[in-house]
């Protein structure tokens, strides 16, 4: 895929990025959201994390965003703050094209480059093939999972969790780590 563009997201992307994880809320179990927040709410966790240092990307497609992945805070206590939890969305139409491959890819790159050290995927349903093989492909390991954890669409949820390191990982203490 040649015309493919992973870059960071700029706020003019925002309305693609509701509108993709509008469908994924609404039709999947990739993510335990009900109800699809509005561009204002996701305009407000993008800030969110970018005001925190996290990467936020998207995948261009011709002139289209077709897909977006960001990492963000594993757990909020402070020992966790070389561990990011990462998230991957495309629209339906983009899968299976290579596109999440390229986004984690860069995504895992990215968070290499700010010195986090795990990264951790919580894949929504056992039977999300696409998830598991697409964290697999890039490098992370089955953990474990979490069964009957969610409820969605009248049935329980599995999570599948998987981790992958970054950089050093454990193999070191960063420079600067404080306490
Ligand atoms: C999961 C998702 C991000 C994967 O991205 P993608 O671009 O479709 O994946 P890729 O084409 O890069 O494929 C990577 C690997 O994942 C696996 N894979 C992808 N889609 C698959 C599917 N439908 N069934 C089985 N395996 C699949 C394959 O192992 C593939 O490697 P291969 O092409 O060499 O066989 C994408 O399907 C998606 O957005 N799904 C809906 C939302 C979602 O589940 N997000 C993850 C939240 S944790």
């Amino acid at each position: 895929m040649s015309d493919l563009i992973i870059r960071p997201t700029t706020a003019a992307d925002l309305p693609a990025i509701t509108a993709i994880y509008d469908e994924a809320v609404r039709t999947s179990t990739a993510t335990f959201e009900l109800i699809p927040p509005d561009l204002a709410e996701m305009t407000r966790r993008f800030e969110t994390l970018t005001g925190g240092g996290f990467p936020y990307l998207v995948a261009v497609l011709g002139s289209a965003v077709c897909g977006y992945a960001y990492a963000g805070p594993y757990r909020p206590r402070p020992a966790y703050r070389f561990t990011v939890e990462n998230s991957v969305y495309l629209a339906s139409a983009a899968q299976r094209r290579g596109v999440g491959t390229a986004l984690l890819n860069e995504l895992i790159a990215q968070c290499e480059a700010r010195g986090f050290r795990q990264m951790i995927a919580v894949i929504g349903d056992s039977a999300n093939a696409g998830s598991v093989g697409l964290h697999r492909k890039t490098g992370f390991e089955l953990i474990g999972v979490h069964r009957n954890v969610g409820l969605k669409f009248g049935r329980w949820l599995d999570t599948v969790m998987m981790q992958r390191a970054l950089g050093d990982g454990g193999e070191s203490v960063p420079e600067q780590s404080g306490v």
